[in-house]
């Protein structure tokens, strides 16, 4: 049975769902049973990538059967725009002493993958124990970078995407699910 997908303008731009709500959650469920195998008896530092992470990294700790810390780092690249600005500013750094401690970098989406640079260097700097990253979406063929995600929610096409913590213009992010752009009618 094939149901036409659930559709959202915004301005002149057309998006369908791409991944619902139970898709989303069944997979983060995956996810924090596979982590908390692999880091049993540890206890790491998720640190979260505002502002896109917020949902994912509230819902993925509630998943996990080990403890764990939380911190929080801003960094921007997109500005308003829907492509990579490539520069990345920060905007908040960490707040955790991360040197000798097991980190794990939550990230809602890896495109270009400069982010996912920025912050392997940035961390490894200051001599973590260990640093590995999550990210709930990666967008196939999007990559501008050599990367080495650990962790993958979903590989999706190389689209925009909305909601669940990503946005348009700074919206959207508190859909339940995500929507992919399929057309703009400009
Ligand atoms: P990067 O290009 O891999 O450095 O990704 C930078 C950041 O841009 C991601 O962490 C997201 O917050 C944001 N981003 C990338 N692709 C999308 C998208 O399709 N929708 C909304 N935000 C995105
Ligand atoms: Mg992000």
């Amino acid at each position: 049975m094939n149901e036409p997908k659930q559709r959202l303008q915004l301005e002149d731009l057309t998006f369908e769902v791409l991944l619902t709500e139970e898709q989303i959650q069944a997979r983060i469920r995956e996810l924090g049973e596979i982590i908390s195998r692999d880091y049993e008896g540890k206890v790491p530092i998720l640190v979260g990538v505002l502002n896109g992470a917020f949902l994912f990294l509230a819902d993925l700790i509630r998943t996990l059967s080990i403890d764990c810390e939380v911190d929080f780092i801003k960094i921007s690249s997109y500005g308003d725009a829907r492509v990579s600005s490539g520069e990345i500013t920060m905007i908040k750094d960490f707040s955790a002493d991360l040197r000798g401690r097991d980190i794990i970098v939550v990230e809602d989406i890896v495109d270009s993958g400069l982010s996912v640079q920025y912050l392997k260097r940035r961390i490894n700097s200051m001599r973590p124990a260990s640093l590995k990253f999550v990210s709930l979406l990666i967008k196939k063929g999007a990559a501008k970078v050599e990367l080495d995600i650990d962790y993958v929610g979903f590989e999706i096409e190389n689209k925009f995407v909305i909601g669940y913590g990503l946005d348009y213009k700074q919206k959207k992010r508190n859909l339940k699910a995500i929507y992919q752009l399929v057309e703009e009618n400009s």
